[in-house]
């Protein structure tokens, strides 16, 4: 598994999220409230917006186009009947956070960098 790194604790200590693109996808690194992490695909399944902008901490992100509301901790849709946004790791070494450039999903064949 490959890894890019992403951010550093320092930068967290005032926010509780951060999009990042990898391989020209959004993927939301979150901040939890017992301060640890998780990466989470940030594109909404609906039309791709990025589901984070409104975003202020928790399990729940409202996409801000259509509302459509999602756990980001499983990654479910919540009002809408859609596949669940796509999970990466995520590993902090040092200061240093890193994310896997792909997600670790099963349908993570379907996301080669070729494709
Ligand atoms: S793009 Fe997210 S709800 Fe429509």
């Amino acid at each position: 598994m490959d890894y890019v790194k992403v951010s550093n604790l320092q930068e967290f200590k005032e926010k509780t999220h951060k999009v990042v693109k990898l391989m020209g996808r959004l993927v939301g690194i979150i901040r939890r409230e017992n301060g640890s992490f998780f990466a989470v695909e940030a594109s909404c399944k609906h039309q791709g917006a990025d589901l984070l902008t409104e975003y202020r901490g928790g399990k729940r992100a409202v996409c801000p186009r259509h509302k459509w509301e999602y756990d980001l901790e499983s990654g479910q849709c919540l009002n809408h009947d859609s596949p669940p946004l796509k999970r990466y790791e995520l590993k902090i070494e040092g200061e240093d956070i890193f994310v896997s450039l792909l997600p670790v999903s099963s349908d993570a064949q379907h996301l080669s960098p070729e494709s």
